[in-house]
């Protein structure tokens, strides 16, 4: 006798079979629990038994007040990038080098953008930016194209103060200096931590924008590896600190880029431990910090210690060229001040008090938890296709937030010249060694996912896949 499932089972085989199928491909939204319970007439109940065997299976995923996704596939431990080896002695790092070159060519608007690390138009919020830059200019007229105050617009601070308490800072409008974005923030943290010489910990691989900065003050650096999954190794940090003394070591913890990782809070106490009793600076990178992909906001290594000046600017979240961003420099804010006073007094007011009304009442929230399922379904969607059309051998992150995808092949895979041929073909991607202090990380290269997917992504993704067996080694 044939033996009867319960209802839920059957429609748990039916759903499976369907995501194994790739009806429902990695990364997208899955059925809402209604929908399927009307589309296969069985009850809600029915259908949220169901989907939580499905969630145990590791298929489906919840994501709080956004729905049910398809899960990514199990990461095969040996598809996973590994970590960039040791620390590195101390580096000067050398003037320009054809890698920017490249970087200039990648990032034309022409190319599929695999290589700019920067929201697509279709993720920026143009509608309600636009009515609330008329609603700026109603309510405040010619002043709207004011110098700002030295410190910022306060608008804009209050409204960072208030989103800054979620993330462990407890700092008053004051104690905010706002920048051109998040890259000038960078600027005045070394500024003010190190002088051309000082010996600075970087995380390896790097931003390359923090790297340019280093080499530009005459700095020297010493490159930390970065664990795919848990971020900067402070083992490694905690070893290079017992011969050399640091002015400052630049972080991300929150979705690194280029390597995606989250640190753990463990970690950043640890860190955090290590700048107290080794007397340096945190220079935490956090622009990617709103980003996770499901929706958890972590914590800033501010919140574990007082040695941290925090760099952000809304350029991944909301939009790169209205040039907002902040710093909040802790016990270096008096000489933050006078640097910014210098370097670049006043930024743009316009800009600051329409992310001031974005962030105070314009949906910013709402607009967030968009963004982060767009960016959770694209990296997913991403990493399906290269796992699918690389060879074998390639390795490739699996963000938990941002949208950048790393990608490792064995040693000896050219990207360089791997880049160069994808540029001939249309295609941006940003190569290794410019994440990389030393010039080395060859093998590797990053993808960004900022942008919509659309057929022309994966039939790029394809050509790359198929191009890169041309660059392994022999
Ligand atoms: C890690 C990181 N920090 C800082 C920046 C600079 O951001 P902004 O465009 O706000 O200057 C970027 C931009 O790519 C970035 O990826």
């Amino acid at each position: 006798m044939a033996t009867v499932l319960p209802l839920y089972q059957e429609l748990v085989s039916k759903l499976a079979a369907l995501i194994r199928a790739g009806t429902f491909p990695a990364g997208s939204r899955f059925p809402s629990v209604r929908h399927t319970s009307r589309e296969h007439r069985v009850s809600v109940s029915t259908v949220t038994e169901a989907y939580r065997r499905l969630e145990d299976e590791g298929l489906i995923e919840a994501r709080p007040r956004s729905g049910y996704f398809v899960a990514p596939p199990k990461i095969a431990a040996d598809r996973f990038p590994t970590t960039a080896g040791r620390a590195s002695k101390p580096i000067r790092l050398s003037r320009a080098s054809i890698f920017e070159e490249l970087m200039d060519r990648a990032g034309d608007p022409g190319f599929v953008p695999f290589a700019t690390a920067a929201p697509g138009d279709g993720i920026v919020p143009h509608a309600k930016l636009s009515m609330i830059t008329r609603e700026v200019l109603r309510k405040h007229g010619a002043a709207a194209y004011r110098y700002t105050p030295p410190q910022g617009r306060r608008e804009l601070r209050a409204a960072l103060s208030r989103r800054l308490f979620d993330v462990g800072l407890n700092v008053v409008p004051d104690e905010i200096v706002t920048t051109q974005g998040g890259t000038e923030g960078l600027l005045l943290a070394l500024r003010a931590t190190a002088k051309a010489g000082d010996l600075v910990a970087v995380e390896s691989p790097s931003y390359f924008g923090t790297l340019h900065l280093v080499r530009d003050l005459g700095l020297r650096v010493i490159e930390i590896p970065v664990d795919p999954r848990t971020g900067m190794v402070v083992a490694a940090l905690a070893g290079v600190l017992k011969k050399h003394r640091i002015a400052a070591c630049v972080v991300q913890p929150h979705f690194q880029n280029p390597i995606g990782a989250l640190m753990p809070d463990s970690n950043k106490r640890e860190l955090a431990a290590l700048a107290e009793e080794h007397d340096f600076t945190l220079i935490e990178d956090d622009v990617y910090g709103d980003l996770s992909h499901d929706g958890h906001r972590p914590q800033s290594i501010a919140a574990h210690s007082s040695r941290v000046i925090y760099c952000g600017s809304v350029s991944k979240t909301i939009a790169p060229g209205l040039r907002v961003g902040w710093v909040v420099p802790g016990n270096h804010l008096a000489e933050i001040r006078r640097l910014k006073g210098i370097q670049a007094p006043w930024n743009g007011t316009l800009s600051e008090l329409v992310i001031a009304g974005f962030l105070d009442a314009g949906g910013y929230d709402r607009h967030l938890r968009r963004i982060r399922g767009l960016y959770a379904e694209q990296c997913a969607k991403m990493r399906a296709a290269v796992l699918g059309h690389f060879p074998d051998c390639a390795r490739v992150n699996q963000p938990a937030g941002g949208f950048v995808l790393w990608v490792e092949m064995p040693a000896g895979f050219d990207s360089r010249a791997f880049t160069t041929a994808a540029l001939e073909k249309g295609i941006g991607i940003s190569p290794g060694p410019i994440f990389s202090a030393s010039g080395g990380l060859n093998h590797c290269f990053r993808l960004s996912c900022g942008f919509a997917f659309e057929s022309r992504t994966l039939d790029a993704i394809a050509t790359l896949g198929k191009l890169a067996r041309h660059f392994l080694p022999d």
